[in-house]
Parts: C-alpha cells; structure tokens; sequence
C-alpha cells in the first residue's frame, strides 16, 4: 500500500498539520505502508502524477484543507482519499452551517448569533456589541466562523473585551461567531468508520489552566488529559451516541472528532466537529486511538485502507 500523506499548505494551522503529517507518516511507515510526506504547493497535481499513489490523506488543517477545496482537487484528480468529501467538508468547516445541522438531527448545540465585519460599519461597534450582550448576557464565546486550533477565539467575560475580542476574531476572516458561554467538563469524542457503521472511540476529557487556546493544545503543561474521560457511564454513552449522530448528520466519512461540553447535569452540548482532526503529540484523536486499545499504526492503515473500497 502507497499512501501520499498531504501536509503544511497556507492556513494559519500550517504548523499544526506538518506535525500531523509526520505522526501520521511514521505510524503508516510502522505498519509497513509505503509513505510520502508532502507539503502541499502549486504542483500538487504533478507530485500525484508522478508517485502515484494508492491513497492520499489530507492532513491540511484549516482554510483549504478542511473547507472542501482540497478535496475538490483530489476528486478532480480521480485519486482515492482518506476523509470527508468536498460537499460535506464545506459545511463541516462552516460553523453556523454545521450547527444548523447539529440541531436539525436533535442534537444541542450553545446559543449563537452570526456577525459579519460589515454590520460593525453600518450599525457602529458599540451598538452591535451592547445587542449582543443583550441577546445572551456575559460570559460569550467569540470565534471566527471558520477557523480552528482556537486561533481567534475568545471567551469574553466583562462587557469592555468584547471589541479587542471581535478585533481579534477579524483579524481570521471577515465574519464572527458569538456563542453563549456553557459551563461544564470539556470532552472530544472522535469516530472512526467501521463495517458495523460509525463507532465513538473513548471520550477525552480535557483539563486545562486557564483556557483550551492555540499554546495550550500544542505545547505540553497546561492541560491534563484524561483518556477516557471520567463520565458516568451514561454520560459517556450519551457523548458517544452524539458524536456518532454528529457524523452522520454532516456526512462525515473515515474519520472525525465531534467536541462538546458536559453540563452540569450531564447533557451534552456540541460545538463543532472537526473533518481534519489534529494528530500531533498532544491532539485529541490518537489519545483516543490509543484509549480504545487500538495499536496506532495498524489503525491509521486500515483507515487508509477504507479509502479503498
Ligand atoms: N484544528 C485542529 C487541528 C484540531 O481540531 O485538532
Ligand atoms: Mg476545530
């Protein structure tokens, strides 16, 4: 089996992906999988001319990796592929797209009013942010509407950071995110296809000092991880009965990871999914790999394998 393991791109999560690629790449090596790591450029028609490989895995996080457009150029060039298909990415990426969908298949997802950059022009700052304190109080949660590695995402608790945290967001792309802020026990809940159908792998917990942003997720201290998560048993039915509802609601193929936060009294709430999710040292998906007692290399090459068939 050849697999081209695609990596780096433009997007701000650049980074992030070349240290995807390179676990994913040493695990596919590990289970005897002939690998190229590739980081993808203009020629990435020609490099799939000249190795011809059985499958790609696109690792890009982020803008062209995650929004379809990549996978629009991998069906175009007719080579099988590792993950969700351009249509359903497209959505996937787009976070009010996703959470319509999150909420027409009966699942809960916080609060959330979309802002474009150009009402701030229209209306005046100060009147769009006092409406949006109004509509959900304080503390919310500002994000870009597409983005990912928490880049540009703030949780805003006093009235006077909301505009430096809109600026922040902008600074992603021309549209904001405010979701009202949930309380409770941060879970990611990834799933991989199976014969048997979407299955949940063991949910991580997630433990930090202070918040979940980009230092936190990629450089090891600040957060604690507990995988499996330390749910009540139908609690964590519960979490994996939805991140499987998730998959399916958005179509998502291969592999995903759904992340959500436990309330109080166990209900959870989803916040997004993720059609691209990091495998970096200190990602979410290969802690769960490894939680469900999987043996790392040999799943990632069946996952490729399902490109296949
Ligand atoms: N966007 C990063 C890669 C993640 O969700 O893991
Ligand atoms: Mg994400």
């Amino acid at each position: 089996l050849s697999v081209a393991v695609l990596a780096g791109g433009l997007s701000h999560e650049r980074d992030v992906s070349l240290r995807s690629g390179r676990r994913v790449a040493e695990a596919l090596r590990a289970a005897g999988v002939d690998v190229r790591l590739h980081d993808v450029d203009a020629d990435l028609l020609g490099f799939l001319r000249t190795t011809r490989p059985d499958v790609v895995w696109p690792l890009l996080h982020g803008a062209g990796g995650e929004d379809g457009s990549l996978r629009d150029v991998l069906e175009l060039a007719g080579v099988p592929y590792v993950g969700t298909g351009p249509r359903a990415s497209r959505a996937a990426w787009d976070k009010p797209i996703a959470k319509e969908r999150l909420q027409q298949a009966g699942l809960t997802t916080p609060e959330w009013l979309t802002l474009p950059q150009e009402l701030f022009r229209d209306l005046g700052a100060a009147a769009v942010l006092d409406a949006v304190v109004e509509r959900f109080g304080l503390p919310v949660v500002v994000k870009p509407t597409r983005g990912g590695s928490a880049l540009g995402v703030t949780r805003v608790q006093r009235r006077e950071d909301l505009a430096r945290a809109m600026v922040d967001c902008f600074a992603y792309g021309g549209s904001a995110l405010i979701e009202q802020a949930v309380d409770g026990i941060e879970v990611a809940v990834s799933v991989i296809d199976s014969p048997t159908g979407p299955t949940a792998l063991p949910p991580v917990e997630i433990v930090v000092d202070g918040t979940y942003d980009y230092d936190a997720r990629y450089n090891a201290g600040r957060v604690e991880y507990f995988a499996p998560a330390r749910l009540d048993d139908h609690v964590a039915r519960q979490v994996a009965t939805d991140a499987v509802a998730a998959h399916r609601a958005l179509d998502l193929r291969h592999l995903s990871r759904t992340d959500m936060i436990v309330r109080p009294d166990g209900a959870p709430t989803v916040l997004e999914v993720n059609v691209a999710p990091g495998m970096t040292e200190t990602s979410l998906f290969p802690q769960a790999v490894v939680a469900a007692g999987h043996d790392v290399p040999a799943l990632y090459r069946s996952i490729a394998e399902q490109a296949l068939t």
